[in-house]
This record gives C-alpha cells, sequence and structure tokens, in this order.
C-alpha cells in the first residue's frame, strides 16, 4: 500500500478564529472565568436560534442528559426506549440510573427511528423516549410526540449532532425538550458544552438547579459578579455548569453558524454528487420530508463486495493515504459491557446491525475545499481498484 506524502485530512476540524481566541483571552483577564454573563449571552443566543422559550447550558450534553433524566425520575424500573444506533452516552445513563434501556431499531439509510418503530417496543414500564437527530438530519418529530402524548410518555430528543437544522420549518429544539451538544467536533463547539432547549418552564428551573449543586438561585449575578449569599440547596445537585472560557468560544461560532453549517451543505452537495456513480461507498439517505440538514458528519456505508475490503481496512487504507475518518456509531449493543449484560439486546434491530459493521464518517468541516473532497473521493476509488487487483 503506497504511503501517502500528502498532508494529513482530519475527518474534522473545529472552526476557530482569532477572534474566538480572542474571547478566550478576554475571558481570562475578566477576573470571571467560570459560567457568568457568556453562558448567559450563548443560552440566550441558543434561545433565540432555536426559537425555544428556555435554554439550559452545561458542561456536556452527557450531562445535561443526566439532570435531564434525573429531573424526570427516571430510575429502577423504568424502560426508556432509544436507539442503539447512538452515542453510548444515553444509555450508559440510563442503566446506571437502574432503569432499563429498550433500544429501537432505525431506518436503514437515515439512520434515524419513526413512531411505527418506538410504538412496538412500548410497555407499561415505558417511561421515555430519547430519539435522535442523527448526523445533522433532524427526525420526524411531531408523530412522535403524538404517539408520546397518547401513552402519557415523555420525550427527549438528542439532539446533539442537530444546533441549527429543522423539520416541516420548526427548528429543532424550538418545542418540546431537546439537548444539543458543544462537543469538540460538533458544528458549533465550546471544547466541551451542552444547551438543554425547553419549552417547559418548570424542567428548565429544575435542570438550573441540578446543573449546580442543587441550588435554588443562579450562581451568577450580573451585578455583584458573585453568587446571591442567600442561595440554598433546596434538592442535590451535580456539577455541571460551562464555565465562561467555554461558553464565549461557542457564542462566536453561533454568530456565524449560517455560514459554518452553509458551508457543511455545500462540501455535502458536492460529495454527494461526486459519489454519485461510485459503487464502493453509498451514501445515507435524506429524510423524505421537508427538512434542513446541518451536515454534521458525512457518513457512507462501505459496499464491501464492490470495495473488496472490510470497513476497518478501508478505514486504513484511508488513513495511509493521510486521510482521517471515524465510526459514528458502532451500535450500542454490540459493545462489551452490552454485549454481556444485554445479549438479546441486538434482536430485531436488522438495520441498526447492518449499519453499525458498515458505516465511516468521511472528513467534513468547514475548513475544508472541495478539492479536499475530490481528494478523498479520488482515494475511495483508488483504494477499490487497488484492492480488486
Ligand atoms: C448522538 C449523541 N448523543 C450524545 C452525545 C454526547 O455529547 P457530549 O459529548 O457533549 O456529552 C454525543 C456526542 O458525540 C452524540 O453524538
Amino acid at each position: 500500500m503506497p504511503v501517502s506524502t500528502l498532508e494529513f485530512l482530519p475527518f474534522t476540524r473545529p472552526q476557530l478564529d482569532a477572534e474566538d481566541i480572542q474571547a478566550v483571552v478576554d475571558v481570562l483577564v475578566s477576573g470571571w472565568i467560570t459560567s457568568g454573563a457568556k453562558v448567559q449571552q450563548l443560552e440566550a443566543g441558543v434561545a433565540a436560534l432555536t426559537g425555544s422559550q428556555h435554554a439550559v447550558a452545561v458542561c456536556s450534553a452527557t450531562a445535561g442528559m443526566h439532570i435531564a433524566l434525573h429531573a424526570l425520575g427516571i430510575g429502577p424500573g423504568d424502560e426508556v426506549i432509544t436507539p442503539s444506533m447512538t452515542w453510548v452516552s444515553t444509555v450508559n445513563l440510563i442503566v446506571l440510573l437502574g432503569a432499563k434501556p429498550v433500544f429501537v431499531d432505525v431506518d436503514r439509510d437515515t439512520l434515524m427511528t419513526n413512531a411505527e418503530r418506538i410504538e412496538e417496543k412500548i410497555t407499561a414500564a415505558t417511561r421515555l423516549i430519547i430519539p435522535v437527530h442523527y448526523a445533522g438530519a433532524p427526525l420526524d418529530i411531531q408523530p412522535i410526540r403524538d404517539l408520546a402524548e397518547k401513552h402519557g410518555i415523555a420525550v427527549l430528543e438528542d439532539a446533539a449532532h442537530a444546533l441549527g437544522s429543522s423539520c416541516r420549518g420548526e427548528p429543532v429544539g424550538k418545542s418540546g425538550s431537546a439537548i444539543f451538544s458543544l462537543q469538540a467536533i460538533k458544528n458549533v463547539t465550546s471544547a466541551e458544552g451542552g444547551v438543554i432547549c425547553t419549552d417547559d418552564a418548570e424542567f428548565a428551573a429544575s435542570l438550573k438547579r441540578l446543573r449546580f449543586h442543587g441550588l435554588g438561585q443562579d450562581s451568577f449575578d450580573r451585578t455583584t459578579q458573585g453568587r446571591s449569599p442567600q442561595a440554598e440547596v433546596v434538592e442535590p445537585g451535580f456539577k455541571y455548569n460551562l464555565p465562561d472560557m467555554n461558553a464565549c468560544l461557542a457564542l462566536g461560532q453561533l454568530g456565524r453558524i449560517a455560514a459554518i453549517n452553509g458551508k457543511r451543505q455545500e462540501l455535502a452537495s458536492y460529495y454527494l454528487q461526486k459519489l454519485k456513480n461510485i459503487k464502493s461507498v453509498i451514501p445515507l439517505g435524506l429524510p423524505d420530508y421537508p427538512h434542513e440538514h446541518v451536515w454534521h458528519l458525512f457518513v457512507v456505508r462501505v459496499n464491501e463486495e464492490r470495495m473488496g475490503l472490510s470497513r476497518e481496512q478501508f478505514m486504513e487504507a484511508l488513513k495511509a493515504r493521510q486521510i482521517g475518518s471515524g465510526i459514528h456509531f458502532k451500535a450500542v449493543h454490540s459493545q462489551k459491557y452490552y454485549r454481556e449484560a444485554m445479549p438479546d439486546a441486538g434482536q430485531g434491530l436488522d438495520n441498526t446491525v447492518w449499519n453499525s459493521d458498515r458505516i465511516v464518517s468521511l472528513p467534513l468541516f468547514p475548513g475544508m475545499t472541495t478539492a479536499d473532497v475530490d481528494r478523498v473521493v479520488a482515494a475511495i476509488e483508488e483504494i477499490s481498484a487497488e484492492a480488486k487487483r
């Protein structure tokens, strides 16, 4: 296999500019480096972008999921329906809280679930549905909400990938409750971070308490630049607040999110066009309802027969050509702990299993050029031609 001398093309790279770096410096010299004015501005910015009534910033989407599950009282005896085609954090938390994860299959081409599939999994013990907006595409959420309402079950949207996306004209996060991630590879990042959007004032108040020790008052007072002396613990909480040092990074990107997501859309369209006649990889399908896709990831499935290589061999061959790639995701039920703890959990998850063995995320980030896409596509063609020789 030839070893490339080209510069390494990572599968992603954060989109930070000189102003973002200055923003961190400004926070550092300001005298207030933890949660404060920048967090408040970030929450206001996310609320304005999504149209949500309440936005609560936290130190990760995982932390947000933890306090949300805690606030909903999820625990032993409860079942929570979620796809196995997701990041492990959600399922880990369900298990850690003593509840039972119930995996629902996804569409073979969008990797998102739907109301029909979820309905089959509902039992008397079902308390919550956590559907996932996948790779920057939005779920068709309304039928899922209608189903949940019919059964008196809560819905918490995993919108880790979906900041800025919309379904049928409604931004993800505008209604209901949705958790966005600001982790390093996300379209808008604070290095680590997350924001929970909700239209439920009580839920929002509970999340605000739980993210900061269970204190009944905010940790930051704009005028005194400190905590109100009368702040008291009203319930035991966690320490999941987002520092201003992180919030300020995401704030800058939020201001240019249209350009960030627009560049991703442009590159994704170019990929789709270039891959149209290539049979060794199969891009994901697009949802068949009106939507805005923000292309957090560009995912393809390796067609082993046409490629002449397994997914792992293909990723190695990309790496040898100085091209990074990722897997989003290896299905949760197929990972060691879950294989052993829930050996039957993969049953009936045919589309999840098929994709889990084949998916690869190709490089996609706003700093890329169409020439970089050409390079990736040429590498795919070269790798499969070489494998067949
Ligand atoms: C689908 C999904 N859910 C949740 C998370 C957790 O996000 P965070 O890393 O901010 O905790 C991720 C992170 O990549 C994710 O991809």
